[in-house]
């Protein structure tokens, strides 16, 4: 199935009061599962979850760390990019090479891989000094 359904769908479930604007996601984990997370929002702004961040959090709950497709999607005009967050934690979990569908209900689709989204990623190598070093 293509993951952009799975996203489309679990778009309806959305909690978005306050912007109006609801979100899917949905990730491939490597064992070729599907796991799907929407935007939940709350009163107290900051506290809402992009939809990127629940389709992650419910692939970590089900015992996988590897995700190896990404599919979002909007009703937009154009398809939307993840915000800076999403593009982090999207590059925790999967590869540079990762492909990331970004699509719109209205059939516009962009593709992009994690790397392209968020190039010069900060990765656990760039810690590796401080690992080694001094503590
Ligand atoms: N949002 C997402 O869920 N994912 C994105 O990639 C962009 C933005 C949500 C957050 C908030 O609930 C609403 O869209 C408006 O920013």
């Amino acid at each position: 199935m293509p993951l952009v359904y799975a996203a489309r769908a679990v778009r309806e479930n959305a909690y978005a009061p306050y912007s109006k604007f609801k979100v899917g996601a949905a990730v491939r984990g490597k064992s070729g599962a599907i796991y799907s997370g929407c935007n939940v929002e709350n009163v107290a702004y900051p506290e809402g979850t992009c939809a990127e961040a629940g389709a992650i959090a419910a692939m970590v709950a089900a015992g996988e760390t590897e995700l190896v497709e990404v599919a979002v999607i909007a009703d937009s005009p154009h398809p939307v990019p993840p915000c800076g967050g999403c593009r982090q934690k999207l590059a925790e979990f999967g590869a540079g090479h990762v492909m990331v569908t970004l699509a719109t209900t209205g059939g516009a689709e962009s593709r992009h891989s994690i790397s392209e989204l968020l190039p010069g990623a900060f990765t656990l190598d760039h810690m590796s000094d401080v690992a080694g070093g001094d503590t």
